[in-house]
């Protein structure tokens, strides 16, 4: 289903944080179900508090990390986050309820426009399990399978995925 013609990306403020945290808490815990046992998706995305949304956004600030909003008739449908520089996406999430219709492609979009904005031409993510197909139907290819573990050992299984966006010719 085509996105609706509301959908508008904005950059993210400070201001937007709980709700960014929220989201994920969300997405995580209703999309990731399927593919993770209970205990890996409790460390992907444990409780939110305001507090911990806030460090969390500050931190992937600090990091070099763009957050890209989407947002349908004033509410938040999902959000990006992209290091330019690293060619690298970091996250691609969108809210249960408006899944499929065309909000992640919407995301992935605008944070491949923006890698490519910086002079580089290969985007590298850690694909969770529950979206590889979601990259694979945009040219990601899987180079590798990646272990992420936390700090008790609990280990989440992920998957390398790139995409060669070079200029054509
Ligand atoms: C992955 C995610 C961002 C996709 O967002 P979305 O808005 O539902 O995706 P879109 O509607 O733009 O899908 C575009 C295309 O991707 C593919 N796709 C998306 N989700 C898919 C799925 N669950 N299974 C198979 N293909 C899928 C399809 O080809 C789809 O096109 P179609 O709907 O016309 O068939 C969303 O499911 C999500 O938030 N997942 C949980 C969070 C997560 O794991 N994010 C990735 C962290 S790296």
């Amino acid at each position: 289903m085509p996105a609706a013609l509301s959908l508008v990306i904005r950059p993210a403020r400070l201001g937007d944080a709980l709700a960014i945290a929220a989201l994920h808490h969300t997405a995580v815990h209703q999309l990731g179900a399927p593919y993770y046992p209970r205990e890996v998706l409790a460390h992907w995305s444990p409780p939110v508090t305001l507090t911990s949304a806030e460090r969390r956004y500050r931190e992937t600030q600090d990091d070099g990390g763009l957050t890209l909003l989407a947002e349908q008739d004033g509410g938040l449908a999902g959000f990006g986050v992209v290091l330019p520089e690293a060619g690298e996406i970091a996250a691609c999430y969108v809210a249960p309820e408006l899944s499929r219709r065309g909000i992640g492609r919407a995301l992935l979009g605008a944070m491949e426009a923006t890698v490519s904005a910086h002079g580089v031409h290969e985007i590298n993510v850690r694909a969770s399990l529950n979206a590889k197909s979601f990259y694979s139907a945009f040219g990601y290819h899987v180079s590798g399978r990646g272990e992420y573990r936390f700090e008790d050992g609990t280990v989440m299984v992920v998957a390398f995925m790139r995409k060669d966006c070079s200029p054509v010719g």
